[in-house]
């Protein structure tokens, strides 16, 4: 497991010594590193990037592009190929449009009902627009994907999967690189939801063939307000701009322009520059611990939880299987913002609700749930005081009848 002392790189943490943070899965914690690498920005040279002929802004330039190198090394891309945007449903929404001008009335587009409202949303109106037909795949009985029930709903029609890498709810990991290559079989393109994934879970984009990703910065110890696209070249290259404005463009005349090169046509105005420069700490500190061990520590503190909440009377949890550091639960008979509003009371937060994916919570046959979303800051002293809480909100509800 991880050290405890990692919680002193977290100042909210260092600062509510007594909280029991659980809602990492909303958005993780910030470390210090990437906040006085904001305000480095902010207090030295912070001025506007690519613009300036002057010495300021080539030192923030220079800040700007290093986090491109740094995020494609993460995930095994080629810095070309990552466009930053403002975090993971921006990317999804700009996948989705720029690759609808491609599509016409019959074709297919595959999603899931593990989805998060942004990698399904964008498609649905896409498809009531353009007439094409959204389908879904079978989630198994434990609400999980996979590659047979993939295979049953994939056509020689679909030309999109958008699909999501790691379960905002279920903490399920998708068997990605099989659907990718039966995927591709048909010519589909595939996006990935990597939101959750990023944080939790090595990502090689070359090994998994993807054709898009999509993450954001906040869920992974870095910034708000930002994240990035992973495209492949070939089609990033043959399709059009998202936004049209500063800074995408080439040549302008009166009735036509020409764009930059990828990833520059795709970044139109002033980007988010500070939360830009600091993200890269995010990633140099997680590279530093190593994900996998992240990944380790988070199926860890599920293995010592798990049982145990399985264990109390007057619970139900959703996946009992998770493959990362989410736990989907109810206390029954409770609606899950009155047993939040407990939790909180003991100090431990974590969310309640449906998500923003209430495909799965509808599937599940619920309105919402309790989710407590672990992450590399948590200990098994965090687990034990979890427990306790979830007893407590037990046994209040039974007191009250
Ligand atoms: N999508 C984020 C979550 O799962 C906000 O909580």
């Amino acid at each position: 497991m991880l050290n405890k002392s990692i919680k002193n790189d977290f100042p909210v943490l260092v600062n509510n010594p007594d909280l029991c943070y659980l809602d990492s899965g909303a958005t993780s914690l910030k470390i210090k590193a990437v906040i006085d690498k904001m305000k480095e920005y902010y207090e030295y040279y912070g001025v506007n990037i690519h613009r300036g002929v002057y010495q300021l802004s080539h030192q923030a330039t220079t800040e700007y592009e290093e986090t491109r190198d740094v995020v494609a090394r993460f995930i095994n891309a080629k810095p070309e190929e990552i466009i930053y945007t403002k975090g993971t449903t921006n990317a999804l929404n700009m996948v989705a449009s720029i690759l609808s001008k491609t599509l016409s009335s019959g074709d297919e587009i595959i999603v899931s009902e593990l989805e998060h409202h942004s990698s399904v949303l964008p498609w649905q109106h896409i498809a009531a627009e353009k007439g094409l037909m959204l389908r879904y795949v079978d989630l198994t009985v434990d609400g999980r994907i996979t590659l047979e029930n993939f295979k049953a709903t994939i056509s020689p029609k679909t030309k999109v999967v958008a699909i999501t890498y790691v379960s905002n709810v279920m903490g399920y990991i998708t068997p990605l690189k099989e659907i990718i290559q039966e995927a591709h079989k048909v010519g589909a393109v595939v996006i990935v939801d990597a939101a959750q994934a990023a944080p939790h879970i090595k990502i090689d984009v070359k090994d998994l063939d993807c054709d898009f990703l999509a993450f954001s910065a906040h869920k992974m110890l870095g910034p708000t307000g930002f994240g990035i696209l992973y495209g492949k070249m070939r089609i990033l290259d043959y399709l059009d701009p998202y936004e049209y404005g500063g800074d995408m463009n080439d040549d302008v005349c009166l009735f036509e322009a020409t764009y930059r090169d990828v990833p520059y046509k795709y970044e139109a105005g002033t980007m988010p520059i500070a939360e830009a420069i600091a993200f890269k700490e995010a990633i140099k500190y997680i590279e530093k611990i190593k994900i996998d061990k992240i990944h380790e520590h988070e199926k860890a503190l599920i293995a010592y939880a798990m049982p145990k909440l399985l264990a109390i009377k007057g619970v139900e949890v959703y996946n009992p299987t998770t493959d990362t550091g989410i736990i989907a639960f109810n206390i029954k008979g409770v609606h899950p913002h009155d047993a939040a509003t407990l939790f909180d009371q003991n100090n431990v937060a974590l969310r309640a609700g449906h998500h923003c994916a209430q495909l799965i919570t509808k599937w599940l046959g619920v309105s919402g749930t309790l989710r407590a979303s672990f992450y590399l800051y948590n200990t098994i002293e965090d687990v034990d005081r979890f427990l306790e809480a979830v007893k407590a909100t037990v046994s209040f509800f039974e007191r009250i009848g």
